[in-house]
């Protein structure tokens, strides 16, 4: 079990350069969504390294169909409101649909989430475009998660939530990407939905740390969103990358820790929860 229980014992914080340590160490990253100070306090005393203040609040927050209506208000709201129930974890803010569109709309969109928010990182979705945007809010001191794969900013264009990168041209594409966004500063790396294999290729690859959603066991880290592994279902599908780790626990907390534990020992996620 992991040494911090629900008990809060002082932990050293997570930092950026800490990240890329534990991915030379071997120890995997444990992440989690989280959109309030209460949940985010459960978070940090159970384990976690890594909270994100995802635009999946737009869905299962605010029950919009969609991340798409999200703005940054709301971001920086609940980014401020989780950074207040957090001691250790390090804290990531989302960038929602349109508010990176120009690296200095990306850059007035980022300063808030770490002056008023107190975010540690900002996340964005893609390459291509998004290079010159990652490269300039990094060379401005604000550290960069890029996310590839299933980018649900994309949906329109994808037109629906889809396994990413199976082809071999488009896993060639996404190898390329997941190398590019490294050179273009980015410090940490969300993969969404693609094949297990190829995840592991990349996380091989890359020098920063992969964290994984649906990408196989081999990712540096994984993330759920919160309401997913607790079992709460918002009228969707449940995808089969989700566990419900509230299933077998008797308390949120516990469902927490063992969510951390499994991450941590390798247990979660399984085969039944990859892509081939
Ligand atoms: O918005 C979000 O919660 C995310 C995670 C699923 C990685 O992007």
């Amino acid at each position: 079990m992991y040494a911090d229980s629900t008990k809060g014992a002082a932990r050293a914080a997570i930092t950026v350069p800490k990240l890329r340590q534990m991915k030379l160490d071997g120890e995997r990253i444990v992440a989690l969504t989280a959109y309030d100070a209460s949940f985010a306090r459960v978070l940090d005393a159970n384990g976690v390294d890594v909270v994100l203040v995802g635009d999946s609040l737009g869905m299962v927050v605010q029950g919009h169909k969609s991340t798409l209506p999200v703005t940054v208000e709301d971001i920086v709201y609940h980014t401020a409101c989780v950074s207040r129930g957090l001691r250790s974890a390090l804290l990531i803010a989302d960038l929602p649909f349109q508010s990176y569109a120009t690296p200095e709309r990306a850059l007035d969109s980022s300063a808030p989430m770490l002056a008023a928010g107190g975010a540690s990182m900002v996340k964005l979705e893609g390459a291509g475009p998004m290079l010159e945007t990652i490269h300039f809010l990094s060379e401005r001191e604000i550290p960069v998660c890029a996310h590839l794969g299933l980018t649900p900013q994309s949906v329109l264009r994808l037109g629906g939530y889809k396994v990413q990168g199976r082809e071999q041209a488009a896993a060639q594409r996404l190898l390329a990407d997941a190398e590019a966004v490294t050179a273009a500063g980015a410090e940490l790396l969300v993969l969404e939905c693609v094949p297990s294999a190829l995840a592991a290729e990349i996380t091989a690859r890359i020098d920063i740390p992969t964290i994984g959603i649906g990408a196989g066991p081999s990712c540096d880290g994984q993330i759920l969103v919160l309401h997913d592994m607790l079992g709460i279902n918002s009228g969707h599908r449940r995808p089969r990358f989700v566990k419900n780790f509230l299933a077998s626990a008797d308390s949120i907390a516990a469902a927490v820790q063992a969510y951390a534990d499994a991450v941590r020992d390798g247990s979660f996620p399984g085969p039944e929860h990859g892509y081939e």
